[in-house]
């Protein structure tokens, strides 16, 4: 029997339901080790006060954080590596990139075929691009990437995601609960994900894992919206900015850095009601006039290069 290597790490289970619907198919051939990050220190959830934001810098700026031991012998030689997790600030969560730069992740990457599956809302690009190039550090092969996102309209995924992670309930009650959709991935996307599995069973068998992220492309296991990506791709460099600013002030939990997080999460929410609405036409404009480049950007990111030409 193939081994695989399961590592997630997921607050609310979203991101561990997809990886079990994805892995389904591949239980009766293959042997399933599960690996949960566990930080030495628990991220909360629900997130309480300001602590959502005190996570940005550490984000960011991939900073890890230390772990529990790990369960999984690193010395074993796993056949597929499959990372499960999600994004943080446009960035990776931090268990997902302190994980990457362990010893015992160079160990079990170094060589072999990795799958990245990801439960977001909806702006997941840019940590990708950091992912795959830690991934291609370690001396690893990602052959697949599987995106999951919540399909509501980007305005009303911030509001039920910012409530889920506040309060701990995907569901609203009374009005609330009549005006907003459940947050998050939708259950019947994360019950189809399972087709993905079978998709990485046949490559599995056919020997051919080269053509596997092109053919899970063509499923519709990635969905690149130029728009997004581009808002992106400056946030991200205003993040950095953040990020420098707050660590300035001290470390993790550092309650001296408050005041500069209460500024940042001002700054936050006016960008995201009030600008990103007025840079997206702006970039919808200019894709609509130029199609080549907008075709390229989305079959780049749909990809596993780590080389935009
Ligand atoms: C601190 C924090 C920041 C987040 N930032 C983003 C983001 O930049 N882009 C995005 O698509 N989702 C973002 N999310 C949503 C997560 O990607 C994910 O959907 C949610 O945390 C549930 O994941 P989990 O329960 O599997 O841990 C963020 C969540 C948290 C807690």
């Amino acid at each position: 029997m193939k081994k695989v290597l399961v590592v997630y790490y997921s607050q609310t289970g979203q991101a561990k339901e997809i990886a079990d619907s994805v892995i389904n198919p591949l239980k009766s051939e293959f042997e399933i080790t599960f690996e949960k990050l566990k930080s030495k220190e628990p991220y909360p959830f629900p997130w309480k006060g300001m602590s959502f934001f005190q996570v940005l810098p550490e984000s960011v700026k991939e900073i890890p954080c230390e772990f529990e031991p790990f369960g999984f012998d690193p010395d074993k030689n796993f056949d597929l590596i499959i990372l499960a997790f999600q994004v943080w600030y446009l960035s990776p969560s931090i268990p997902i990139s302190s994980f990457l730069q362990t010893q015992e992740a160079k160990k079990v990457v170094q060589g072999k075929p990795v799958i990245t599956i990801q439960g977001n809302r909806n702006m997941w690009v840019m940590s990708q691009e950091r992912i795959k190039k830690r991934i291609y550090d370690l001396g690893g092969n990602l052959v697949g990437n599987i995106v999951l996102t919540d399909k509501n309209p980007n305005l009303v995924s911030v509001i039920t995601i910012t409530r889920w992670m506040m309060k701990g309930k995907k569901h609203g009650d009374g009005l609330y609960g009549k005006l907003f959709p459940p947050a998050g991935i939708s259950e019947k996307d994360i019950i189809k994900s399972e087709k993905l599995g079978k998709v990485i069973l046949d490559s599995f068998r056919e020997n051919d894992l080269s053509g596997l992220q092109k053919r899970l492309v063509d499923m519709g296991a990635v969905k690149i919206n130029p728009v997004l990506a581009s808002i992106e791709k400056r946030g991200l460099k205003i993040f950095n900015i953040w990020a420098n600013l707050i660590l300035k002030k001290g470390s993790y939990g550092d309650k001296k850095r408050e005041r500069r997080l209460k500024f940042f999460k001002y700054y936050l929410f006016a960008v995201i009601y009030l600008i990103s609405p007025i840079v997206s036409l702006l970039f919808y404009i200019f894709f609509a006039i130029n199609p080549r480049y907008k075709n390229k950007l989305v079959e780049y990111y749909s990809s596993n290069a780590i080389k935009f030409n």
